[in-house]
């Protein structure tokens, strides 16, 4: 049995409204957070607190759960930053460009991909991030896929198969599509807990999406979908009558969108750091936290739309961007995310729960977004404990 015992916390972030301040955040004031074999055991006054074989001074900084990104496209090989660079000159964001990553993955080694995803959950740890989600769709051949889930399944257990990411090259769209909701599926579904859609002009239609998320389901799949990223379509309301756990981007929405999101299960999860690197209109995350919808956010880390870790950097935007509060981006980047893997054991610092945490170089986790563009996070623990 380990037991950890952190003490001298200014403000500990619990995301459980039972605890604290009774708010979303459940924020307690000055308390000791013990650990027990990787789990949270108590949260308890520093006098009342059990003797532990570690003791972490927290200097009366900021606790907070360790940040949950629910969407990164993190195993690829290749370089576009010429892209990025023709963008932010006036190029517009296209679905095309994936098809130049999946060139540059093919040809990568297993080691390679491995070592690139690796870096970049190591950097994503260094801000704050201690459970990442990460799907293929840069492989698109059979071999391919099972090769790239394969290297995020060593990373992590939200794996998700994205083989409906663009149609490639030298493929017809049905036949391509036959081939995703058949042999591909058949090897991915063992390695992964979702599958994941792109619904997009120059992506999959309507029409193939739902077939090819039908056809997870059965093959005992969870559902998240690429939803209205570059277009009003119908993709979110294809996500909520569908039940998906998860609508990703939701950049166009109208108002029966939000409606659909408000009062179904599926979580809206923003990502605007696609906005940002794509120069785009930032999603409407007031709308939606207003009808009652529940909003991850995430970073979407990705060499095309946007290449970034840092789940700090994602909340300084969606206050800045999206008139989110400096409360509800966290509870978005810690809760939501959870939400929309549908976990309730992490983005959260409750006892019972995983002990995953970051120590912020601050006393207040509103200086997430006060202090943008800095290293905040002076720590990041991720337990070992199994979930
Ligand atoms: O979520 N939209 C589809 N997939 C990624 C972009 C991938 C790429 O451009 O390589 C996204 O933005």
């Amino acid at each position: 049995m380990a037991s950890t015992l952190i003490d001298n916390i200014g403000q500990l972030v619990t995301n459980d409204p039972t605890l604290g301040d009774a708010s979303p955040l459940g924020i307690v004031s000055s308390p000791a957070l013990v650990i027990v074999d990787g789990k949270v055991a108590a949260i308890t006054d520093a006098a009342a607190a059990p003797a532990c074989d570690t003791r972490i001074d927290a200097a009366g900084r900021c606790v907070i759960p360790g940040f949950v990104d629910s969407h990164t496209h993190m195993v690829f090989a290749g370089d576009r930053s010429a892209e990025f660079s023709a963008r932010m000159s006036g190029q517009p964001y296209a679905a095309g460009g994936i098809n130049i990553t999946v060139e540059a993955t093919r040809h990568a080694s297993d080691a390679a991909l491995l070592a690139g995803a690796r870096a970049l959950v190591a950097e994503a740890l260094r801000t704050g991030t201690t459970t990442v989600e990460i799907k293929s769709g840069y492989g698109l051949s059979v071999a391919d896929e099972v090769r790239l889930l394969n290297v995020a399944g060593r990373l992590t257990s939200e794996v998700t198969f994205m083989g409906a990411h663009v149609i490639p090259h030298g493929i017809s769209a049905d036949d391509y599509v036959d081939l995703v909701c058949g042999q591909m599926l058949a090897e991915s579904a063992p390695l992964a807990r979702w599958i994941d859609v792109f619904c997009e002009q120059g992506a999959f239609t309507l029409e193939q999406s739902e077939r090819i998320l039908r056809a997870g389901a059965s093959a005992g799949l969870g559902l998240r979908i690429h939803a209205n990223q570059l277009r009003h379509s119908g993709a979110v309301r294809l996500a909520c009558d569908l039940g998906a756990a998860s609508a990703d981007h939701c950049t166009h929405l109208d108002n029966a969108d939000i409606d659909a999101l408000a009062q179904s299960s599926t979580v809206a999860t923003l990502l605007p750091a696609t906005e940002f690197a794509t120069r785009s209109n930032y999603p409407r995350a007031r709308d939606l936290i207003d009808a009652g919808a529940t909003v991850a956010l995430a970073s979407n880390c990705n060499p095309g739309s946007s290449y970034t870790t840092s789940m700090p950097f994602v909340i300084a935007l969606a206050v800045r961007e999206m008139r989110m509060t400096a409360a509800e981006a966290l509870w978005s980047a810690t809760r939501g995310g959870a939400a929309a893997l549908r976990r309730d054991d992490i983005g959260v610092l409750t006892p019972g729960s995983r002990a995953d945490y970051a120590i912020l170089d601050a006393p207040r986790h509103d200086y997430l977004a006060y202090r943008p563009g800095v290293q905040l996070v002076a720590s990041a623990s991720v337990t070992s404990a199994s979930a």
